[in-house]
């Protein structure tokens, strides 16, 4: 998946995370209690681990500023101090987030020619469920400028970094499963393939006849789509409308 990262080589990134941290370490050390520097120099690292390419060089990124400080001894924190990078990793990527997907964002142009396809009245409400740090929504607003883009996202920080970005859209912090569904004419995810069932099931049970469920890459289950946008890169939008299209499979 593209990244807004991918331009700097690796290991740039990662290094460029852990000086900032550093940075920010030393800086607070003169001004805060030990443990806030050391918090907030972990979110550095957390933060930015937001860019990187896959798990493996998130780690990296965010863990790198708490190994370097156990390792060099720099300061001396108490045992249990060390949960604090754990926590907040756990604040940024929630468990519940990770059963359906972790952050990646949708490309900015990812979403245009989908009003097209799938037309919308001027000031429906249009939701981006999972939607991260708003990447998905700068999307859907460029398609549908009319709309009343709406949010909905586990990860309070994220809801909080999000909210900041799209100051347009109305982003709260909450679970997209038990969000109701049938308040929007489109309904747009960016999930995981295992999240394509739920996600059918849902639009079934509570989108209004002629809403729309959309997915960049993953689409649903045996669901023929309505349209679908072809992305360069070889990546797909799948377009569904309830009633004319999103049906349960014959078994
Ligand atoms: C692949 S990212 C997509 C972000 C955004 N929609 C975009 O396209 O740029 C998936 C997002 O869904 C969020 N997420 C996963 N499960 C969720 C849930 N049950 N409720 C709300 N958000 C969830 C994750 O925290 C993550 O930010």
């Amino acid at each position: 998946m593209a990244r807004s990262a991918a331009w700097l080589p690796w290991p740039l990134p990662a290094l460029l995370a852990w000086g900032g941290a550093w940075l920010v370490f030393v800086a607070l050390l003169r001004v805060a209690p030990l443990l806030l520097a050391v918090l907030l120099a972990c979110s550095v690292g957390v933060v930015a681990s937001l860019l990187a390419r896959n798990w493996w060089r998130r780690s990296w990124v965010a863990l790198g500023f708490p190994l370097s400080l156990a390792l060099t001894g720099a300061a001396a924190l108490p045992a249990w101090a060390w949960l604090a990078p754990l926590a907040l990793l756990l604040l940024v990527y929630p468990l519940n987030a990770w059963r359906d997907a972790p952050v990646f964002p949708t490309p900015r142009q990812a979403l245009d020619g989908l009003a097209g396809l799938a037309p919308l009245a001027p000031q429906v409400r249009v939701l981006d469920a999972g939607c991260g740090l708003g990447d998905g929504l700068l999307a859907l607003r460029r398609a549908y400028p009319q709309a009343h883009i709406e949010g909905v996202e586990w990860s309070w920080p994220l809801r909080l970094l999000c909210a900041l970005r799209c100051p347009w859209a109305r982003v709260r912090r909450g679970d997209m499963w038990r969000t109701d569904w049938s308040r929007y004419q489109l309904v747009y995810l960016f999930q995981r393939p295992e999240s394509m069932a739920r996600a059918g099931a849902k639009a079934r049970a509570e989108l209004t006849p002629g809403a729309w469920l959309v997915s960049l890459e993953f689409p649903l289950p045996d669901t023929p789509a309505q349209a679908r946008l072809r992305l360069p890169g070889g990546r797909v939008v799948w377009i569904y409308q309830t009633q004319t299209q999103v049906h349960t499979p014959q078994t």
